[in-house]
């Protein structure tokens, strides 16, 4: 009975999200084309049948979702678990930041950063406004904004796709089963405001956690979500993914989320032997991004609509890279895809020494 309810609070908190997600995506594209018509992206119909699709894939994302609490690889509480109150209190913000977008994406503007950014610190790819956000990635406003951002955009499933690492996550661990799980160390590269890390937390509350990110104002954001109550201590390094300032081998597992889709093709080559060279041999490798061509062409008028609207400069090259290729080039073996609504998770291995 507790489970059913548990199971129904779920959905519809689910659903909730969902509608205002698309709520939140309608009034402010009528709003754009009031006040604001030449930021107006081109227009694309989305089919009946994408739209059924669409629907199909975040039902099962959802199934999958519960499924896997229920299977105790996460608790329950995982699912309900977001800092409601706060993200509430900076729903207003979205609004106010929105005509700066608009203009940005009018004028084509997609260098517009805090005129402090010692832009020696960042690779030349970094320094822009990804969806046309303010400030890029580069001040705390936008850290501020970026979780409800996402939200919105995925339609409340953000999370839901995250945790679609833990289970292969959790599954490559057992190579140290022999081990205690508070010396596991586990990296999350690009994390961003540390939702992944987050959801690990949640999962593998004792081992230790570590998250890397060009951005020091988001680090700061995952420093206030993660660092809190008496959670085991959470690393936060600022650090470029194409050059980790980690020793060869001295981590047990990376994950790695929707970063490679924002990267020139050969940093994203960079990024994936730096998240095989820090790893242990035996170590679990999972990387989440944007599904592909290749794998979803059901749902390519929407990644050409994502590329469209939003500032994602390196997103057409991604969807047609083959990353399983780049993988066994970085040094992985054991390499395995699935597909939940809009992400791809690829899990990996780094060999063991003597099956290099
Ligand atoms: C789309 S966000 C994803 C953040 C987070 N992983 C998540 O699940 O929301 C991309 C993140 O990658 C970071 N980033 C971009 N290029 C990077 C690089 N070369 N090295 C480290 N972080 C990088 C950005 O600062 C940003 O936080």
């Amino acid at each position: 009975m507790a489970n059913s309810i548990s199971k129904l609070a779920y959905q519809t908190l689910q659903q909730g999200k969902s509608i205002a997600g698309l709520a939140h995506k309608q009034l402010s594209t009528r709003l754009m084309e009031l006040v604001a018509p030449e930021a107006m992206p081109g227009t694309t119909t989305v089919s009946a049948e994408l739209m059924n699709e669409l629907r199909a894939s975040i039902t099962a994302l959802q199934d999958r979702d519960w499924l896997e609490a229920e299977q105790g690889i996460y608790p329950t509480e995982l699912l309900f678990e977001a800092p409601w109150l706060d993200w509430l209190s900076r729903y207003p913000l979205l609004w106010m930041d929105l005509p700066t977008t608009w203009e940005r994406r009018r004028d084509r503007n997609v260098r517009d950063l805090p005129k402090q950014t010692d832009t020696s610190l960042y690779p030349d790819y970094y320094l822009q406004n990804f969806h046309h956000q303010t400030d890029g990635y580069l001040s705390d406003h936008s850290a501020a904004l970026y979780d409800l951002q996402v939200e919105i955009l995925f339609n409340g499933t953000a999370d839901a796709m995250r945790r679609r690492v833990l289970a292969p996550l959790k599954r490559g661990l057992r190579h140290f089963s022999d081990r205690s799980p508070s010396s596991l160390r586990i990296l999350d590269v690009a994390t961003g405001t540390g939702r992944m890390l987050q959801q690990i937390q949640g999962a593998l509350p004792h081992s230790e956690l570590i998250g890397a990110d060009l951005s020091a104002a988001y680090l700061r954001q995952a420093n206030r979500w993660l660092n809190v109550s008496n959670k085991n201590l959470v690393q936060l390094v600022r650090a470029n993914g194409e050059q980790l300032p980690l020793a060869d081998q001295s981590v047990q597992a990376v994950t790695c989320v929707f970063l490679l889709h924002e990267l020139p093709a050969n940093a994203r080559q960079n990024v994936l032997n730096e998240c095989c060279r820090v790893l242990e041999s035996g170590g679990v490798f999972i990387l989440a991004d944007s599904v592909q061509l290749a794998d979803s062409p059901q749902f390519s008028s929407a990644m050409d609509y994502f590329r469209k609207t939003l500032h994602e400069p390196y997103y057409r090259d991604y969807i047609g890279d083959d990353i399983e290729a780049r993988l066994s080039s970085a040094g992985f073996d054991g390499i395995h895809a699935e597909s939940h609504f809009m992400t791809r998770i690829w899990s990996a291995r780094k060999p063991v020494a003597n099956q290099i």
